[in-house]
């Protein structure tokens, strides 16, 4: 693989502030009844799982992942935010332990675009649910990316990522998918809601937290092996860089639109 989000320490950081930044555009609506069990697919180094945990006190949380170093990290961070209502198995979305109809509710952040099959991902993760229980899933869409000034570089530098995610049997431009994915997986009632970040320079908090730490480090992160594979030089890369750091800048302005989806099971 020439790309796995998570497992590095810049990564961590990385979706760490991107979670911490987002948490509002993403989750004000992620709220489940006291009492839920509520199962987190792809739970990564738990960026999401501490908003999940804070802000459900009274649902009781199973996180899993593929990777055990991610679930160890997740485990700390957790331990670290005193919340006692998740428990973390290491586990692999096609193949979880659990008995059919086991949860209440499901949720799944940025997992999809990583996977092959996410229609097949979604059917083994529906098993788990009970009748009219639901599915939240949330993904970006690097498609959704546009900005002032703009820049052929970027968008070349950003292709870039779309490419390798795409060698590696994923999808960077999942989010604008995942009605017809649920669909086709077989839930209903679908619906979907897109989260745009819009931000200029009276917004220093995401000038930062996303332009900065979180779009520009992504793209950063596949400079090497972007020119490895021959998808472009290093100076075109290295323009479109400085162009993503131009719109951070106090006359520029950035945009990207996240989509939340929840499905309920038939
Ligand atoms: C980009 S991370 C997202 C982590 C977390 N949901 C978040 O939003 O920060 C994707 C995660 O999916 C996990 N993953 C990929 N394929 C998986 C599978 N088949 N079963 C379980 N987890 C998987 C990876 O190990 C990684 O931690």
């Amino acid at each position: 693989m020439t790309y796995v989000h998570g497992y590095h320490q810049r990564e961590q950081v990385r979706l760490q502030d991107q979670a911490s930044t987002l948490v509002e555009l993403l989750h004000s609506d992620t709220v489940y009844p006291d009492g839920s069990r509520v199962l987190e697919a792809g739970c990564g180094v738990g960026a999401q799982t501490v908003t999940l945990a804070g802000k459900n006190p009274g649902a009781a949380i199973t996180s899993v992942d593929i990777s055990a170093g991610s679930i160890a990290e997740a485990r700390g961070k957790i331990r670290k935010a005193g919340y006692t209502n998740v428990v973390f198995e290491q586990g692999d979305i096609f193949h979880l332990p659990f008995e059919p109809g086991s949860f209440d509710h499901i949720f799944v952040c940025f997992v999809l675009e990583h996977l092959a099959q996410p229609i097949k991902a979604l059917r083994s993760l529906e098993s788990f649910l009970k009748t009219g229980g639901t599915i939240t899933v949330i993904e970006g869409d690097h498609g959704s990316a546009y900005f002032h000034p703009d820049n052929e570089s970027v968008r070349k530098a950003i292709q870039c990522q779309v490419e390798l995610q795409k060698r590696a049997g994923g999808n960077a431009n999942i989010g604008r998918e995942l009605y017809p994915l649920l669909q086709a997986a077989g839930f209903s009632s679908t619906v979907v809601s897109p989260r745009q970040v819009y931000i200029d320079a009276s917004r220093p908090e995401l000038v930062e937290g996303f332009i900065k730490n979180t779009f520009t480090a992504m793209i950063e992160g596949v400079r090497q092996s972007s020119i490895d594979a021959e998808l472009i030089d290093a100076t075109t890369f290295d323009e479109g860089i400085a162009g993503l750091h131009r719109t951070a800048q106090k006359d520029g302005v950035f945009c990207y639109t996240f989509f939340k989806a929840v499905a309920v099971k038939r």
